[in-house]
């Protein structure tokens, strides 16, 4: 056993609930906290001292931390494209200068220019630099970081970019979920929106399976990508096979949204494009709304009506999107600060959409929160206070970072 502390404040983030508004009162913080772990978790979480006191003589290691620190439970990025070759500046120049996203991606710029880069790169250098962005997220505190494919856009491309994820997350200290998003655009080499989806179900899913290369799913249903219609039987077809769902849905148009709720999706992203009626479905089902503040600052767009999903009683997910067109970036802390300025957020709702709520989104309740049972995945911040974190508006990192109980930084 391990015995991790003094924290000058630690945030349990214990009997929040999983949906609806939360306010910072209910953030029951306990000051000079230890966590006690074992064989990578959470035995127990109170007074350091008293901790202490209750575990002499029972060979419990003990780990002092120097200086002020706040702790918090390592945060989970639900949503990231880090598996990608090449830089798309020119598009952002462009949007910058009035082009739109859906008018360069219409142009044959956009996802098609980074899947043609991605293909073009050896194992080895997208393997180097997926890594190299998977250092960066749990340097700055994110301990799970679910990655998608869907830059390869071939039955042979996508299956390379699935094997790539899975080896070097598996060689990671950071636990990676790997998603299938071959269904991220239709391959200009096939032209066709259902013989894609119907390669992709016959060629791709069974070969998945085989070696347990994702167990979940996405789509980008948006006009331009894959329409409500055609969009369905494929995810039921991949519900009824055991996978997870989750779909890219109400970006630019409605729909996804409802499509999502309807084939029971564990999670829906970005729905900047979400209205009243949207909302209230969405609040009405199980599905986490997942907002990806990193999309709207990439593309200069309207945020997720966050505020208006907490408020009907839906639960918020806030996830990085990380990846080269929309959200290049890669600042989760950041990101979900600057959400919480524009859509007035509470600091409890915000700590909520990085911790347990996103791990939710991912299907995981064994993370997000510290307490007895809960994987030992927690990280600290040089400060003496929980409100200078956001306050800072991602400039204040964590300086420690424990995955499964263990000190990775
Ligand atoms: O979530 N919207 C679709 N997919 C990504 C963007 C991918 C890209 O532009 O390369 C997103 O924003
Ligand atoms: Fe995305």
């Amino acid at each position: 056993m391990t015995l991790t502390g003094p924290f000058t404040q630690l945030l349990p983030l214990t009997d929040l609930p999983l949906r609806g508004k939360l306010s910072d009162d209910q953030l029951k913080i306990i000051p000079n906290a230890g966590i006690l772990t074992e064989e990578g978790k959470i035995i127990a979480v109170g007074n350091f001292k008293e901790l202490r006191k209750e575990t002499s003589g029972k060979g419990v290691e003990v780990h002092e931390i120097a200086g002020d620190t706040v702790c918090l439970p390592g945060f989970t990025d639900c949503h990231t494209h880090l598996l990608f070759a090449g830089s798309r500046a020119m598009d952002y120049a462009a949007r910058n200068a009035g082009k739109t996203y859906q008018e360069i991606g219409a142009a044959g710029g956009g996802i098609k220019d980074t899947m043609g880069k991605t293909r073009a790169a050896s194992d080895d250098e997208l393997a180097n630099s997926l890594k190299t962005r998977l250092d960066r997220h749990l340097g700055n505190g994110v301990t799970t970081i679910e990655v998608k494919s869907g830059y390869g856009l071939s039955v042979d491309q996508e299956l390379r970019m699935l094997r790539i994820i899975k080896t070097t997350g598996d060689a990671h200290a950071a636990d990676v979920v790997p998603t299938c998003l071959a269904a991220h655009v239709i391959p200009p080499e096939i032209g066709d929106e259902r013989a894609w989806l119907q390669a992709i179900l016959e060629n791709i899913v069974p070969v998945v399976e085989a070696e347990q290369l994702a167990g979940r799913f996405d789509i980008f249903v948006e006009g331009g990508a894959f329409t409500p219609e055609h969009s369905r039987s494929f995810l039921e077809r991949l519900k009824n096979q055991g996978f997870n769902i989750t779909v890219h849905g109400d970006q630019f148009t409605t729909g996804g949204s409802q499509l999502a709720i309807d084939v029971g999706a564990l999670s829906v992203d970005h729905l900047e494009a979400s209205g009243e009626k949207e909302i209230a479905a969405l609040a009405q089902s199980d599905v986490i709304p997942v907002a990806l503040p990193g999309a709207s600052i990439g593309l200069g767009c309207a945020f997720t009506p966050a505020r208006r999903l907490l408020d009907a009683g839906a639960s918020l997910a806030i996830a990085s999107d990380w990846n080269p067109g929309s959200a290049p970036m890669g600042d989760l802390l950041t990101q979900a600060a600057i959400l919480g300025t524009f859509e007035k957020l509470t600091t409890a709702e915000i700590l909520a959409g990085l911790t347990f709520r996103a791990a939710a989104a991912l299907g995981l309740g064994d993370r997000g929160r510290l307490s007895s049972g809960q994987l030992a995945d927690f990280i600290a911040f040089p400060t003496t206070d929980y409100r200078e974190i956001l306050y800072q508006q991602g400039q204040l990192k964590p300086n420690r970072v424990w995955k499964n109980g263990l000190s990775i930084m």
